[in-house]
């Protein structure tokens, strides 16, 4: 699966354990497994829909729904040609492939660099050329390599029932040319100031020369992408904002502040439209890996979209005082999101082995915001109608204050339901027994960190429960 070392910070095999997890429970399964699988695919199962969701729900409450400077949109996947010519992704979209001669599998030049235990960050292709050769550093299977050359990964289809090079399409590499592309739209229809930003949460395709490490590297992912448009002066300000709004998000989501690296990226190493990058990297089961990332890229893909397309996608600002600087093209930071990888670094961070009751257990420690199930209602013992009624009524309740996060739980006996329950991350589990019914005396809540139980009324329920979502 990895070739890099185990991260000591965790359990061992944890990305092993993970996957199994993820299989057995319904969160992640291989894309099209009953045919063999289909390499750097992935299909999200119910629970793992559940916490995507719950993920992009809180990213668009954060960026989009809670500000007045943002507005959303959702592009198409497909887009004309010309536009991926004008970003430069035609020309320069590409990762450094080298060959093994014999058995002719592709590698990604660089990752082979990194396991020889050199940063190749700030490396030319032809640096890593010449160190492979001048190291005489083979392949994976011992053999020797070709040249290294870049490659193309955006995923290339043909639109319509011609197939010649007018039909030519890709299916999009980043959600962010969308966005571009309707600058001039949601100017013309809202009018916005600057600063401002058009967000969009979306899938985008590479074609990867080495997926790898899970839904760590794959080649259909989800983004979440922010354009935020600014004066050119203003850049280093909103930047420096942006950072720690995302900064705040993962806090959001719950991921320790300790796992988390800012990485300002080399110039060498920052793709072609950004004058200053920072990555956020997490500490993976696999080891310190980028996250997400932030880029100034200046006017550059408003600039060649504008060139390109021979359309005035300028803009006039309003409230500048200086008419020689009323018309503008604005300057973009760009916060990007990938929703797979935050979500594995979620479940990663989550990852717990302890006893509890003398017993071992697996559990994941995910934040009540993200969790796939909220909480879990059982009645004590299922073959007793009196506490199965009085456990519905519970859980209709509960279902209304948190739609679609409450599951009815009377499967087994009620330790069991617990460790099914913690294994997939659910905080609170609720239970129903004679004293609630008999004695009026409450329900009982269960945490899922602790063990720890206490007995409330379903008001003061509700209460602790939503305190746990602020
Ligand atoms: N619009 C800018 C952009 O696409 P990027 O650094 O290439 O920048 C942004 O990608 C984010 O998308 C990354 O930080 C990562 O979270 C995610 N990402 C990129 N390639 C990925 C892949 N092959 N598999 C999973 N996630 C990926």
């Amino acid at each position: 699966m990895t070739n890099t070392p185990e991260n000591p910070m965790y359990p061992e095999n944890t990305m092993e354990k993970l996957i199994s997890l993820c299989k057995r429970k319904g969160f992640i399964y291989q894309g099209s497994e009953i045919y063999g699988g289909l390499a750097g695919t992935w299909d999200y199962g119910p629970l793992g829909v559940a916490l995507k969701q719950n993920i992009q729900n809180l990213w668009w409450k954060k960026f989009v729904l809670d500000r007045e400077d943002m507005y959303g949109i959702d592009a198409a996947i497909l887009m004309n040609q010309e536009v991926w010519k004008a970003s430069g992704h035609v020309g320069g979209f590409s990762d450094p492939l080298v060959e093994d001669l014999k058995t002719h599998k592709r590698h990604r030049a660089d990752h082979l660099l990194e396991e020889q235990g050199i940063d190749p960050r700030e490396m030319t292709p032809s640096q890593m050329d010449a160190y492979i050769k001048g190291k005489g550093i083979k392949s994976p299977d011992g053999n020797p390599l070709g040249d290294v050359r870049q490659f193309n990964m955006m995923l290339k289809t043909s639109v319509g029932a011609n197939e010649d090079s007018s039909s030519i399409s890709y299916l999009r590499p980043e959600t962010a040319q969308g966005i571009f592309v309707n600058f001039k739209n949601v100017v013309d229809s809202f009018h916005p100031k600057l600063p401002f930003g058009i967000a969009q949460i979306g899938k985008a395709f590479r074609n990867e020369i080495a997926p790898r490490d899970f839904i760590f590297r794959v080649r259909e992912l989800e983004q979440m992408e922010i354009e935020y448009f600014v004066r050119p002066e203003n850049w280093e300000e909103r930047f420096e904002y942006l950072y720690n709004e995302q900064q705040d998000f993962l806090a959001e989501i719950g991921l320790r502040k300790e796992r988390l690296h800012k990485i300002i990226v080399p110039a060498a190493d920052r793709a072609h439209y950004s004058k200053h990058s920072i990555d956020t990297e997490f500490d993976f089961p696999f080891g310190q890996k980028e996250l997400l990332g932030l880029a100034y890229r200046t006017d550059f893909d408003l600039n060649a979209h504008k060139d390109a397309s021979k359309v005035d996608i300028s803009y006039f600002d309003e409230s500048e005082a200086d008419p020689e600087k009323k018309r503008l093209v604005p300057h973009c930071i760009e916060p990007t999101f990938g929703v797979g990888r935050l979500l594995l670094a979620v479940l990663a961070d989550a990852y717990r082995e302890d006893n509890l009751g003398d017993e071992p257990r697996v559990y994941l420690q995910l934040s009540p915001r993200v969790a796939p199930i909220l909480v879990a209602v059982s009645p004590l013992l299922k073959n007793k109608p009196q506490l199965v009624e009085k456990a519905r009524e519970v859980y209709m309740t509960l279902r209304k204050a948190y739609p679609g996060r409450v599951v009815f739980d009377d499967n087994g006996n009620i330790g069991k339901r617990y460790r099914r329950q913690d294994e997939i991350g659910t905080p609170f589990c609720v239970v129903i027994d004679f004293d609630t019914v008999e004695q009026n005396s409450g329900v009982t809540l269960r945490y899922r960190d602790t063990g720890e139980q206490k007995r409330m009324s379903v008001e003061e329920l509700i209460a602790t429960i939503s305190c746990h979502l602020e």
